[in-house]
């Protein structure tokens, strides 16, 4: 009896003291502030309210049918009490919480899909995201808040080869571009969305490693050029570009022959003293490839589109990158643009002006991620959803990364370039390096 006082006046005082330093420690700790009050709020909030959103919704089902025998009368009505989905105990998350909730027979995770929009306003939170890791259950995911708005990057990974932090994912863990993982990237979105910071970015961060860039930017070379010092070569107009490639692919050829000629299933399975520094080719603007005016055009456009092809169906295994990035990225460009995108299987959508740039991009791997695509603002620049192999997207904000910062880290580890023909380094490369 004495306990149970002496617990409800703890809490009493809890409540007194953290009421009046919320709106601060929100301000200032929103981490804590989530940890403190928003979570146990929104535990109450979600707990209150889930009979009754349910039953809104038409998620809760009753055990009774909905046809009753009164005498020799069929009647027919509502019943009394449906019964919600059950719900599990609210997980707290950095910046959210995770709650499992058990499907009744008969429901899917669809049902839950079209009721998130409903969730996010009845809990109050920024958004709620489904997931379905286990059968028969989904696991509603809330965010508190859009952590996208002011992004922090929070950690740096242990750093290795071809993996680039980039930004920070909307569930607070770092952004991380990794080729080993998805061996090429697609990034789509329309002018001033954010392709070229992301590049930017990608760029600072391979540049201290031991990578070879290449660039490909056929506006002239104004985007790519920051990085010059850092790049082994860059391809300012489309013969050039096309030169380029068919090296690379020659390249890759060679690659291919020693790696058989070893037993090698990959340049990662080379004995040390013969391994290949990866490369990475950066393609801006993409469609300026694709854009032919004379019939001579054309057959460059053919030669640049299959050795493109090459490279990404070839390059994999052999640690020849790419990184494509457009503003269109549709059929119309050509024939051998669907089959590129095929290739590309890491993904990136910022905002988009059309929506079949943004089905391009994510149309073969998520509904629920072209619609949260199409919904990125103009005022949101940076802001672009990722997805890669495992199919799970995420929303994410690229670091801002400025023109001169850019330009100062190509600089900075210009001598980490390779020549150009030959790759030529002067240390033999060790299996993980920086
Ligand atoms: N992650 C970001 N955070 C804040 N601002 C950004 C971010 N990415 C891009 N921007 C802003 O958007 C502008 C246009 O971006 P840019 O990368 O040049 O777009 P694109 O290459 O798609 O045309 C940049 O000058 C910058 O001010
Ligand atoms: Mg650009």
């Amino acid at each position: 009896m004495i306990l149970a006082q002496l617990i409800w006046l703890t809490l009493l005082a809890a409540v007194l003291i953290l009421l009046p330093i919320a709106p601060g420690l929100r301000r200032s700790y929103p981490y804590a502030w989530w940890c403190l009050i928003g979570y146990p709020v929104t535990v109450i909030r979600v707990r209150l309210t889930w009979r009754r959103l349910t039953t809104n919704l038409g998620l809760a089902v009753a055990k009774r049918p909905g046809r009753a025998l009164l005498g020799d009368l069929v009647v027919r009505g509502d019943p009394l009490k449906p019964i919600p989905p059950r719900l599990g105990v609210p997980k707290l998350r950095r910046g959210g919480l995770d709650v499992k909730v058990r499907l009744h027979p008969g429901q899917v995770p669809e049902h839950f899909l079209s009721a998130a929009e409903a969730l996010t306003h009845a809990w109050r939170v920024h958004a709620v995201r489904l997931f379905t890791d286990e059968r028969g259950f989904v696991t509603l995911s809330a965010l508190a808040w859009d952590p996208l708005r002011a992004p922090v990057v929070p950690y740096q990974l242990k750093q290795r080869v071809l993996r680039a932090v980039v930004g920070l994912l909307e569930d607070g863990r770092a952004w991380v571009i990794d080729f080993r993982r998805a061996p090429h990237w697609l990034i789509v979105g329309a002018t001033r969305s954010g392709k070229s910071t992301l590049i930017a970015s990608l760029v600072k961060e391979l540049a201290p490693q031991r990578v070879a860039l290449f660039g490909i930017d056929l506006k002239g070379g104004m985007e790519l050029s920051l990085f010059e010092d850092r790049l082994s070569a860059l391809a300012s107009t489309r013969t050039e570009a096309a030169r380029l490639l068919a090296e690379l692919v020659a390249e890759t050829e060679a690659r291919m022959q020693l790696c058989r000629s070893v037993g090698a299933r990959s340049i990662w399975d080379l004995p040390a003293k013969l391994r290949k520094l990866p490369v990475v080719v950066i393609v801006d603007e993409v469609a300026e490839l694709y854009l032919m005016a004379t019939r001579e055009d054309k057959a460059e456009v053919g030669e640049i589109s299959t050795n493109l092809l090459r490279l990404a169906q070839l390059g994999a295994a052999l640690g020849i990158h790419l990184v494509i990035a457009g503003q269109r990225v549709g059929s119309d460009l050509g024939p051998g643009v669907t089959a590129l995108r095929a290739q590309l299987a890491g993904r990136i959508c910022h905002r988009v002006s059309d929506a079949g740039t943004a089905e391009m991009a994510l149309g073969d791997l998520s509904k629920d991620a072209l619609e949260a695509a199409q919904r990125i603002t103009l005022a949101e620049q940076g802001v672009a959803i990722t997805a890669d192999t495992d199919g799970q997207w995420l929303r994410a904000r690229s670091i801002h990364v400025t023109p001169d910062q850019a330009r100062r880290a190509a600089r900075k580890y210009a001598c980490l370039a390779p020549a150009w023909p030959g790759l030529h380094v002067d240390e033999p490369t060790e299996g993980v390096y920086l």
